[in-house]
């Protein structure tokens, strides 16, 4: 039976295991450059025995980062840093993605220990945001975004192709397009951001339309053979969650005809009033039910960090890869944690020789009461 630890393949890449760590952004970089703190993050997570880490939410362009301290992909220098990244996770055993993204009316934020708010229109250190429509996404995000004209909206196209193809060459081998999250993709599918009238607004095909075209462009540059994948917010808990849900299904099946090959599965949070039922796997029926109808490998995220509760919606074939974040800023060696949990054979085997060994041959040994130390 299917269970955590049984390798997935997608297209000619295969993971060690199902678990995968999600994009999650560290708000250290300068410049959008990779530094030590990402290269130590990045190989200690890949070290810790997940099959996919997915670099987080890497900019297209300067104003499509969220913070100033965001990554990000629009130049040669910020690839090579990512390239970096790559091989050390490719190093530890484990599959390097990454996530290419464009905030939209998000960007120009605060880090989220500094306010998570837009910063001041007045300082130097931000940007003006864009967006389909020039409304604020509202809460501390109060800046009102310029309306992209139809040659911003082709040139942001464009800037998604460029940054997937130094992605490429920099040696990822899991593309995830951030089409989730409120930000520029996703805003554009909602009608809570989106009230254009052009043909990139208004019906299913005009507020789809900037984000198949830009799977498409995208598809043409990444290669064939690797996975390209998208996180998309399927539903928004805005009162209107079951004709949101069927728009985005057919919006899965659309990208898996423009040759989408994974769909992480999320929230929209276009709105800040939505109000989202917290709970432990809350998303993984919401997965299931678009992994049946668009007939499509799915992930989600939220809520999965207890072992078992993770392993069951792998087992069950709720999803397909089960994304553990938080859990793995906690313990980066939570695979073990899990092997340990579900009683896998020889669990300490999850991670490299030199700590396996060494705790599988003294496992009976007990720890030192803390009382002894003291
Ligand atoms: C520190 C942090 C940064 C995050 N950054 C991103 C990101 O860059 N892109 C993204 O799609 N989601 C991001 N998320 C959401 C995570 O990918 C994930 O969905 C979320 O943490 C829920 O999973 P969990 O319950 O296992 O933590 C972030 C979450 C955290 C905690």
């Amino acid at each position: 039976m299917t269970d955590l630890f049984t390798p997935y393949t997608l297209k000619s890449v295969t993971l060690r295991n199902r678990i995968a760590v999600p994009p999650m952004c560290q708000y250290m970089a300068t410049d959008g450059e990779v530094n030590s703190w990402h290269l130590g993050h990045y190989q200690s997570l890949a070290r810790g025995g997940a099959g996919l880490v997915i670099v987080e939410a890497t900019g297209v362009v300067p104003e499509g980062r969220i913070s100033p301290a965001c990554l990000g992909l629009w130049n040669d220098q910020q690839a090579q840093g990512l390239a970096q990244v790559a091989d050390l996770i490719r190093g530890e055993g484990s599959v390097p993605g990454i996530q290419i993204a464009h905030a939209g009316r998000k960007a120009s934020a605060n880090s989220p220990w500094e306010g998570d708010n837009h910063i001041a229109a007045d300082d130097s250190r931000g940007w003006q945001p864009v967006g389909p429509s020039a409304l604020a996404f509202g809460g501390d995000l109060t800046r009102v975004p310029d309306e992209m004209t139809s040659a911003d909206i082709q040139q942001t196209t464009q800037d998604f192709v460029d940054a997937a193809m130094r992605a490429r060459d920099a040696g990822f081998e899991w593309l995830e397009l951030h089409f989730a999250h409120g930000y520029l993709a996703q805003s554009f599918f909602s009608p809570h951001s989106n009230q254009r009238t052009d043909e990139y607004g208004g019906d299913y095909a005009g507020r789809s339309r900037f984000l198949l075209e830009t799977l498409r462009a995208v598809r043409q540059v990444w290669p064939e053979t690797l996975p390209l994948t998208i996180r998309f917010g399927v539903i928004e808990y805005d009162g209107r969650d079951e004709e949101t849900l069927v728009e985005s299904i057919q919006l899965i099946r659309d990208f898996k005809t423009e040759g989408c090959d994974f769909v992480s599965v999320s929230v929209g949070f276009n709105t800040p009033t939505a109000e989202i039922p917290w709970g432990p796997a809350f998303l993984a029926p919401i997965a299931q039910r678009v992994k049946e109808a668009a007939n499509i490998p799915v992930a989600t995220a939220w809520g999965l960090g207890a072992p078992r509760l993770a392993n069951k919606a792998v087992s069950s074939e709720q999803i397909d890869l089960a994304m553990i974040g938080r859990a793995h800023l906690e313990n980066p060696y939570w695979p073990l944690h899990a092997a340990r949990t579900l009683g896998k054979e020889r669990p300490t085997w999850v991670l490299p020789a030199p700590y396996a060994h060494w705790l599988e041959r003294y496992a009976s040994v007990p720890d030192l009461p803390e009382t002894v130390v003291s």
